[in-house]
Order: structure tokens, then sequence, then C-alpha cells
């Protein structure tokens, strides 16, 4: 447990806590039975808690609840991506904690904020209202250790492991153990230059039979041309699904499926302007070394932080927030491919790849980790 001693308040008579728990399972159950063990110790608690997954007030009849409406949409919450959600929840929960929060203090003085470590967003918060926060952290002391080191590590050039992109150093290889289906590459010269939209989710990723229904109905929208791969096995239950009745007759002349594609070729080719992927980080860094902007749809770990640095910090692409949802892919299909925002993604992508590519020449920061690994190696 953390706590900010920088703020000096007034205690009030009965100690009052506010604590404001993020609302998944695993961080519930602690932040509650902490609540209960200071309410034991004489404490008056007030959990704030969001309108999603609220928890259940009538099993904690001494504490006094207060909902939190954070407006959170279906599609948002059916995507099931903590990390995607938890992003959300930061975003929008400023402005209604604060306001909750200073109408509790015309009430009466708060002794302190108790709240999740996750909820980074308390801190503006609490310094705005110049109250005192403690942050419980409901992982193992061994994580936060580990987290800690990290950027010891890092200051003392522990952590120097950037010798990438590898696939640009070594051109020409391919592993596939999928056979990759050149045909695309034919269907692709016949398009205009940077009109393509490529839709791939990598080797792992798999969807409900619904999803790819509105992934074909919000690429056949769209009216983009587009290349999807549709990997054998993707389709829970299923080894190959039926696309939607009247989707085909309807994307003849503008869409190409294939089972596999060569990626990187498909990637570096003039007329592909947007990659729709799960930001698998091979997928990421082949796109940013061919330029080419994202629409970011993240399946599981890794892939919800490269969505997140390629949509708010590179800016390089935009996530899809919602799940799959027809209309919203038309959206930000056409977003990407032909409005003015994809063109300054495509910007952004082309300054980013220039930057990869000094990286790896010679004196570049890639060029020179790759010189000291073999340095290193010889020395051994
Ligand atoms: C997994 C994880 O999902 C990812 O998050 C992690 O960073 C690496 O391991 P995967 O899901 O397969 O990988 O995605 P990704 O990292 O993008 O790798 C996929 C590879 O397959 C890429 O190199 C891509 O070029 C290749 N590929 C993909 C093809 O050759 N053809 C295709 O049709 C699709």
């Amino acid at each position: 447990m953390e706590v900010s001693r920088d703020m000096q308040i007034q205690a009030p008579k009965v100690p009052h806590l506010v604590i404001l728990p993020i609302p998944f399972q695993g961080h519930i159950n602690p932040m509650l039975q902490l609540a209960t063990l200071l309410h034991s110790k004489g404490f008056s608690i007030t959990i704030i808690h969001t309108d999603y997954n609220s928890p259940n007030p009538s099993n904690y009849p001494n504490f006094n609840f207060e909902p939190l409406p954070v407006g959170l949409s279906d599609g948002q919450v059916r995507t099931k991506d903590l990390v995607t959600i938890l992003c959300i929840l930061n975003d929008s929960c400023q402005a209604p904690f604060h306001d909750r929060l200073s109408r509790l203090l015309l009430d009466g003085p708060v002794t302190c904020i108790i709240t999740d470590e996750l909820f980074y967003f308390t801190k503006a918060v609490a310094d705005q209202l110049k109250l005192p926060r403690i942050l419980l952290g409901t992982s193992s002391a061994t994580f936060a250790t580990t987290m800690a080191s990290l950027k010891l590590l890092r200051q003392n050039g522990l952590l120097s492991i950037t010798v990438g992109p590898l696939y640009k150093f070594s051109p020409g290889s391919s592993n596939s153990l999928l056979t990759q289906d050149y045909s695309c590459m034919a269907w692709l010269d016949k398009q205009a230059q940077q009109t393509v939209i490529y839709v791939s989710f990598g080797s792992s990723a798999s969807f409900d039979k619904r999803d790819v229904v509105e992934i074909a109905w919000g690429l056949a929208n769209s009216n983009q041309p587009f290349l999807w791969v549709v990997r054998p096995g993707s389709i829970h239950g299923h080894d190959w699904v039926e696309l939607p009745k009247g989707f085909e007759e309807k994307t003849r002349e503008k869409g190409h499926i294939v089972k596999w594609a060569p990626q990187q070729e498909v990637l570096a080719h003039p007329s592909v302007g947007g990659f729709w992927t799960h930001n698998g980080w091979n997928s990421t860094l082949e796109s940013i070394c061919e330029g080419v902007p994202m629409l970011c749809c993240p399946y599981l770990l890794d892939q919800n932080v490269h969505a997140r640095y390629v949509s708010h910090v590179w800016r390089v692409g935009m996530q899809l927030e919602n799940g799959f949802d027809r209309s919203e892919i038309e959206w930000a299909v056409r977003k990407l491919m032909v409005e003015i925002e994809g063109k300054e993604m495509r910007e952004c992508v082309g300054a980013l790849k220039e930057n990869a590519m000094r990286c790896m020449a010679k004196g570049g920061s890639s060029y020179e980790s790759l010189e000291s690994l073999i340095h290193l190696i010889m020395s051994l």
C-alpha cells in the first residue's frame, strides 16, 4: 500500500474513508475486505463504485454506497477486454468522481481516499480536492518488486535487447507454418494505390460466428477494397465459416479473401493503405516498417499495449473500442482509408517508418545493438 503524505488536512472526528474499487472481481474482493477490516477499527466507510459490476450494498449494511455513472456501452462491456475497459474507465471516471467527492465534502470532512493502484486518474482528483490518497495494490509483493526493478535494470543498461525489426534484417526468408496464398498479390496489382485495407488477426486470435458476420458486413458496407485473411480454425467451433448470404455478390468487385497471406509482401504492396490488425507485435512492427496505418483490434495480452501505443502515443492508427459492430466497422474503415484522420495517421506512420529505417542503418541504435550482440557472442 502506498500513502501520499504531501497533503495536510483537518482530521474529522469519526474518520471517514472514501473507498473506490476497480470493478473487476479480483480487485473488488481485497478492496471490500480492507474496507470491512477498517470499519471494524472504527472508520466510517463510503464506497464509491462504478455502475458497471457494482457491489451489492445489501451485503454491507454498515457502508454508505455511492454509484458512479461511467457510461460503458454494451459493446465495450461485451469485448471483455479488461485493459481497454480499464483505460476507458480511467478516462471517463475523473469528472464524475470529482463531482461525487465534492458533494460528499459538503456533508463533512473526508480523512482520505483509498483506491486501487490501477485507477491512476484519482491522483488528479485527490490533488484538486487536497485529499490524501492511499493505493491498494491487489497483486503480489513480488510483482510490485519486479515492476519497480524494471526502471533500475534500464538505468543500469541491463535492458538493451533492441535488435529488431528482425524481418527487415533478414528479408526474403519465410517460416510460414501455413501455405501463403500468393493469388492475393495479383489481385493487389489490379487495385489503385493505397486503397486496400488488409485485414488479418494473426495466427492465434479466434472469434464468434457473430463477430465474423459483423466484420463481413462492416467491410462490405464501407465500400472500400479489402483483402481479408480468414484463417481456418479461427471461428469458435467451426473449421471454416460460411460468410453471410449476399456478402459475396456485394463484394465480388471489391474484396479478396484468402486463408493465409504472404503478409510482409502484402503490407509492402503499394495498393495497401491500411491494416486492420489484432496488434501482435510482429504485425505491428511489419505495419510500421511498411508505413501502413492501423485499425487496432487487440485480442489479448501484449496486443492491448501495442494497440494503445499505436493509437494514443504514436498516433499511427485508431482503436476499435466497442468490439465488432458493423456500423462502427464501416465508420472506422472509412475514417482510416479515405478521411483526413487516416491521412494524418499515414503521415505519422511514414515518419515512424523513416525513424525505424534510421535506427537500422549504420550508426543507428538497432544497428549498433546488433553489432554489440555479435561482439558479446564473439567474446564468450
Ligand atoms: C503472437 C501473439 O499474439 C503476439 O501478441 C505476440 O506479440 C507474438 O506472438 P500472433 O498472434 O500470431 O503472435 O501475431 P503476430 O505477432 O502479428 O505474428 C503473426 C505473424 O504471422 C506475422 O509475422 C505475419 O507476417 C504472419 N502472417 C500473418 C502471415 O504470414 N500471413 C497471414 O495471413 C497472417
